[in-house]
């Protein structure tokens, strides 16, 4: 590409200007936020399943009520990212035709199962959690779409935190076995959650680019370290304790120290080898041929519109 118009793209980078789908951009720029959009709007959509399995088996109709919307905002975030994903010149077709056929990611964390209701509140606490910790700095990314997304996004999630933390805090303090299912949960779901970052900085491969370009606000390990920080002292609240013998404050560094996952585990997982890989991806594939006659309806109804045929 002309080194001039990647200077000059770099300086409107730098100057915090947003980059507008009809703004000329590199092809790298546009790639990598095809991957990383799509990659996130895969991941709301593949994210419903685990706690849509929960909504018929919810203990109160009070708990089903809030479950079920926030199904449905993740349904709503997959849907602003698609259509931020499409502006890019990747049609809905088609990036749903690469996480069905496995060519796209979904975040690694939705292909581990929830067992029972403490995994529910877990999730929330601290699934939506992580999730939040990386999407926040997003709402400052360079490319407009997805940051107007963000900022759409961010304001429901912190609802979806507080939901599955009251769930959790309630089984925490409730009956002895509760409060074992509680700590169970955050036992299985505490490694996969800090795997949600990404691999450590020394093995990510898109970081340095990504940042340049500001599509990546901080690196996976900084934001990994401040979701450490902040969830500790939520666990500590609940009675309940974090699984890593190493978790220490250091006082030197003014944040915890803690073990890192099994990263030959994370490849594993994402490279398709999880507790749940199969069963998602079959999920996915079989709502897209269910739902294919009702896609052939809407778009016969949209071509009549079109050539005028319908009153
Ligand atoms: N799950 C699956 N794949 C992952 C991953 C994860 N948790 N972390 C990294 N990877 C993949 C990357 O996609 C890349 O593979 P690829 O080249 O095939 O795409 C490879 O591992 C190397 O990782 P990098 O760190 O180099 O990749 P990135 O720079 O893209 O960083 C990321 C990974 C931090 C997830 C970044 O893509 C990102 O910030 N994405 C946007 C946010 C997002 O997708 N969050 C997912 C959770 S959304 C959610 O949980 C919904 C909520 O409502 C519950």
């Amino acid at each position: 590409e002309d080194p001039a118009k990647l200077a000059a793209f770099q300086s409107r980078i730098d100057a915090d200007e947003k980059i507008e789908p009809k703004d000329w951009m590199p092809e790298g720029y546009r790639k990598t936020l095809i991957r990383q959009i799509g990659q996130h709007a895969h991941s709301e959509i593949v994210g419903q399943l685990p706690e849509a399995n929960w909504i018929t088996r919810a203990p109160t109709l009070e708990r089903k009520a809030i479950l079920l919307a926030k199904v449905q905002d993740e349904a709503g975030h997959g849907l602003y990212l698609y259509c931020a994903a499409e502006t890019l010149g990747v049609s809905r077709d088609e990036i749903t035709e690469m996480l069905l056929d496995g060519r796209m990611k979904y975040s690694s964390i939705f292909n581990y199962p929830t067992l029972n209701w403490a995994d529910v509140g877990a999730v929330g606490w601290l699934v939506d959690g992580a999730a939040i910790m990386n999407q926040v700095p997003l709402q400052r990314t360079s490319y407009g779409p997805y940051s107007r997304a963000m900022i759409r996004i961010c304001k429901e999630e912190s609802f979806h935190q507080r939901q599955g933390y009251d769930a959790i805090r309630k089984m925490a303090g409730g009956t002895p076995d509760q409060k074992r299912m509680a700590q169970d949960a955050l036992n299985r779901f505490w490694y996969p959650s800090l795997m949600m970052f990404g691999p450590s900085d020394k093995d990510s491969v898109h970081s340095t680019q990504s940042m340049k370009w500001k599509i990546k606000m901080n690196t996976n390990d900084e934001l990994r370290q401040k979701f450490v920080d902040q969830t500790v002292p939520q666990a500590e609240y609940l009675g309940l304790t974090i699984p890593d013998p190493k978790l220490n404050w250091n006082d030197d560094r003014g944040h915890y120290d803690f073990s890192e996952p099994d990263w030959s585990e994370f490849f594993d997982v994402i490279s398709g080898n999880g507790p749940c890989n199969t069963d998602r991806l079959a999920a996915r594939n079989q709502a897209w041929d269910d739902g294919k006659w009702v896609r052939a309806g809407l778009m016969a109804h949209a071509e009549k519109k079109r050539s005028g045929t319908v009153a």
